[in-house]
């Protein structure tokens, strides 16, 4: 009988942190609370362990009550699960730090945060808005505040035990490489858009040299145009390994060393997404050298406001 492929099993240690990041996580930036909760709940239920939420996503509450309903069924344990979320830029202020940490906690009903991330590096006004804009329009920023200063107070959180890594997200290696120099704990996780349109190889190996693991957002580039599931190098392969595009893209995200998260409100997508085995080598490496489309999705980077930017045909 073949050995079962475990590609999909697979958890990344964490250098920095307490415990393994599990290398296939399921995003939450669903914008219905129901189709949330039903999401979440199918996606525990094919086998994801890793859940990505954030304050700004406003729905914590309905993650943490689909994580209850498993919990309290006996399908799943707490500490089988991977509960990643984030602090919101109107939040950066350390002073601020810790109430939007137990704030985000108790929505998702949990004791502990694995992984707690900074979503920008972009601090905005600090308050209940979200996205504070000026007369004009403009976003407000706070210029009151330093990243090593929000990020101190992140190491705090790790030091009282609710929090067991701190990681960033939406950063540029350039702005990643002041924090790891400066940093008490270093970034366990750093979260950002990468895709075969985006692979981001550089920033990868930086991370791999300190320890640090890259979680892909938009795995599958967001289903957002030029499509890389349409690549014809995925494609090909897909069709060669009997696999779908998807199942491609995710593969080739892990064997490469990263961990990624990926989102559907389809419940046979979600299946899907978790049905992951190993590519051939060679596989790999026509990805990696075959494909030269190179686009950013999502302009977070560069701004700190969230979005995907659909492009003009
Ligand atoms: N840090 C940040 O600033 C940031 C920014 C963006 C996202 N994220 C995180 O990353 C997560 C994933 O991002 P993403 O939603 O862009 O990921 P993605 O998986 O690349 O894209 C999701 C889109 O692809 C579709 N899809 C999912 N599986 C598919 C499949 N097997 N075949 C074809 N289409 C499929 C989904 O459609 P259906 O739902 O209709 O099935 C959905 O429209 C988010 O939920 C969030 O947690 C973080």
């Amino acid at each position: 009988m073949a050995t079962p492929d475990m590609l999909r099993y697979r958890r990344i240690p964490l250098t920095h942190g307490t415990g393994a990041i599990p290398a296939l996580g399921f995003g939450t930036l669903i914008p219905d609370p129901v189709a949330t909760r039903q999401a979440v709940k199918n996606a525990l239920e094919v086998g994801f362990r890793h859940f990505d939420c954030a304050e700004r996503y406003r729905n914590e509450e309905a993650v943490g009550n689909a994580m209850q309903d498993a919990f309290k069924a006996g399908t799943v344990r707490r500490e089988d699960v991977f509960v990643t979320t984030k602090l919101w830029n109107s939040n950066h202020r350390p002073e601020r730090v810790k109430q939007a940490f137990d704030a985000s906690r108790q929505r998702l009903q949990v004791d502990y945060i694995d992984c707690y991330l900074i979503h920008t590096p972009f601090a905005f006004r600090p308050g209940d808005e979200q996205e504070p804009r000026d007369e004009r329009g403009q976003v407000v920023y706070d210029s009151g505040v330093t990243l090593i200063e929000t990020w101190r107070a992140l190491e705090r959180l790790v030091a009282d035990r609710q929090c067991k890594s701190i990681g960033l997200s939406d950063i540029t290696l350039e702005k990643l490489k002041e924090i790891v120099a400066a940093a008490r704990i270093k970034p366990a996780v750093v979260q950002v858009e990468s895709h075969p349109y985006l692979p981001e190889w550089e920033l990868l190996d930086f991370c791999r040299e300190h320890g640090i693991v890259l979680l892909a957002f938009a795995p599958l580039g967001h289903g957002m145009e030029p499509k890389v599931l349409e690549d014809p190098v995925i494609t090909a392969v897909a069709k060669r390994v009997n696999k779908t595009p998807a199942q491609v893209a995710l593969a080739w995200a892990v064997q490469r060393g990263t961990a990624f998260l990926t989102t559907s409100v389809t419940p046979h997508r979600i299946e899907e997404n978790f049905d992951v085995s190993t590519l051939p080598d060679d596989a790999m490496q026509e990805i990696r050298d075959g494909i030269r489309t190179n686009i950013r999705f999502n302009g977070v980077v560069e701004t700190g406001v969230p979005g995907f930017i659909p492009r003009a045909n």
